[in-house]
């Protein structure tokens, strides 16, 4: 196994390393953990992998992580007026396409990482093949998951989950490739990349919440906003962490989208022209929710956790 406790990168010149406590994750983010990993667990122990993949998954998807979708999707079907438990299956599906584009964006041809989660990549732990054949896995079980969702929804399920997953692998492209229209400025392509390969995931988690909760049409329209805006932000913040936060913190390398060329929002606005735009998206998350009172106030919480999260 390779070391990965290779020390801190050197910051950015100008970047002083971070001395302050990560904000605590509020309450509406830990609670509906236990039943969501429960949920994960009991979707790969039913499924009888064969060995050597079965620990592969396991480790990729159950091996820590925040749960912000799966979370997300409980309460915008809490939003609307449902039970956060109606949307696990949506929850475990978005939750199983994250972690196999996690896998497959630290492969060697994509960001080339070592440390994710505070752990060795999967491809440092268990090779290459088989960190791309369990993101093969993960992406055909997610689709799998959905189907423990009632049969009335399945096919609008399947859809958004689809549009989601196509918009992620169009902003990885961009993000590692390029090929978007050249006319268009930095800031311009910046947006759009960010709005695919992350937010897109983060607004699919919204909506599927709602529609397993019974939402109607308007209600996932606030939702559909409210996921938008808080899509964009979290990928600004993590664009934020990966300047001005180290490893320890964060439990991946940090200052490595500037060496590699990244477009990012520090990278094109500034640290302070990026946390402008994380807290006007914030302000616009939570204007979404408006129309759903005290049920919406998870979200809410969410949201403003999310603005200044610190891993
Ligand atoms: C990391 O996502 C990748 C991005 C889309 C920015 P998360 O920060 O949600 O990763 P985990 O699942 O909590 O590790
Ligand atoms: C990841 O963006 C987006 C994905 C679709 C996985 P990053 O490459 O910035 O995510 P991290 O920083 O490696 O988690
Ligand atoms: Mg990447
Ligand atoms: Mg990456
Ligand atoms: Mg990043």
């Amino acid at each position: 196994m390779v070391a990965v406790a290779r020390g801190a990168r050197t910051l950015p010149s100008g970047v002083k390393p971070e001395t302050d406590t990560p904000p605590t994750a509020p309450e509406a983010l830990r609670s509906p953990l236990a039943a969501i990993d429960a949920n994960l667990g009991a979707y790969i122990d039913s499924l009888g992998l064969t060995p050597s993949l079965d620990d592969a998954v396991r480790y990729a998807l159950l091996g820590g992580g925040k749960r912000v979708r799966p979370v997300l999707a409980w309460w915008s079907g809490v939003a609307v007026g449902g039970a956060g438990e109606a949307t696990l299956p949506a929850g475990c599906a978005i939750e199983l396409v994250h972690a196999f584009s996690l896998v497959h964006d630290d492969l060697p041809a994509m960001d080339d990482d070592d440390l994710r989660r505070g752990q060795p990549t999967l491809h440092v732990r268990s090779g290459e093949a088989m960190a791309i054949l369990a993101g093969d896995a993960m992406l055909a079980l997610a689709f799998g998951a959905l189907r423990r969702a009632p049969g009335g929804a399945l096919g609008a399920l399947t859809d958004e989950l689809l549009v989601g997953t196509n918009a992620m692998i169009c902003g990885q492209i961009y993000d590692t490739l390029g090929g978007l229209d050249a006319s268009l400025s930095d800031a311009a392509k910046l947006e759009a990349i960010h709005r695919s390969k992350t937010g897109a995931l983060i607004r699919a988690a919204c909506r599927m919440g709602g529609m397993l909760g019974g939402g109607d049409d308007d209600a996932i329209g606030r939702l559909t906003s409210y996921g938008e805006a808080i899509g964009l932000m979290f990928q600004i913040v993590d664009d934020l962490l990966d300047v001005e936060a180290c490893h320890t913190r964060t439990g991946k390398r940090t200052g490595k989208d500037a060496d590699a060329g990244k477009l990012t929002y520090p990278g094109v606005m500034g640290v302070d022209g990026a946390r402008g735009e994380v807290a006007r998206l914030g302000q616009e998350a939570r204007a979404a929710l408006t129309v759903f009172g005290e049920r919406g106030s998870a979200l809410s919480d969410l949201a403003a956790y999310l603005e200044r999260r610190g891993t």
